[in-house]
């Protein structure tokens, strides 16, 4: 048998959960036994081997499951990689602010446990559903800017941790 990747994710609006469905599919493509699941619905991660933690960002912070997951004691030995996912729109990706797309606090926490990387990858915000913040965010940034996820940059980064753990 492989080894055991769970794959957590953060998410308001499901964006997040496709991201981590993606690299599921990687790891377990390279013959790791991957579970993938909510942040929230993570009850412990002694039974794995290795830990791919990623949240929605909104207004510069994590959501509140990632955060729990990621401030878990048993978190701590076990091999760990970080993404946050968030920019949308035109200006998304020559930004500055940088703490807005990547917290740092998520970064020095993951510097604390060892983690290999905190990366970022483009977001999606849809018109349809979610509240008035969401929709009205939507409309306001050019359809072709609303889903800025790279599917080929998300399997990259999926296919070096499926090596770096290969048996
Ligand atoms: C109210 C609101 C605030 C947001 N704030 C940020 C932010 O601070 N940084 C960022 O990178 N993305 C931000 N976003 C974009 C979301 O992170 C992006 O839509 C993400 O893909 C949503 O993921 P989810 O569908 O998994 O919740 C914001 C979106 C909304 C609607």
């Amino acid at each position: 048998m492989g080894k055991r990747a769970l794959v957590a994710y953060g998410t308001k609006s499901g964006a997040t959960g496709e991201i981590a469905a993606a690299i599921g599919d990687v790891l377990a493509q390279a013959g790791l036994d991957v579970d993938v699941r909510r942040a929230g619905h993570v009850r412990g991660v002694e039974n794995y081997d290795l830990v791919v933690l990623g949240s929605a960002v909104y207004m510069g912070r994590w959501l509140h499951e990632a955060r729990r997951l990621l401030s878990r004691r048993d978190l701590e030995g076990c091999e760990v990689w970080l993404f946050s996912s968030g920019p949308v729109g035109e200006q998304a990706r020559g930004r500055e602010g940088e703490k807005w797309t990547r917290p740092p606090r998520i970064t020095r926490r993951g510097e604390r446990i060892g983690a290999h990387d905190h990366v970022v990858f483009g977001g999606s915000v849809s018109e349809h559903g979610g509240g008035f913040l969401r929709r009205n965010m939507a409309k306001s940034i050019d359809p072709a800017f609303r889903d800025l996820r790279d599917w080929d940059e998300i399997a990259v980064w999926a296919s070096k941790i499926a090596s770096a753990h290969a048996e």
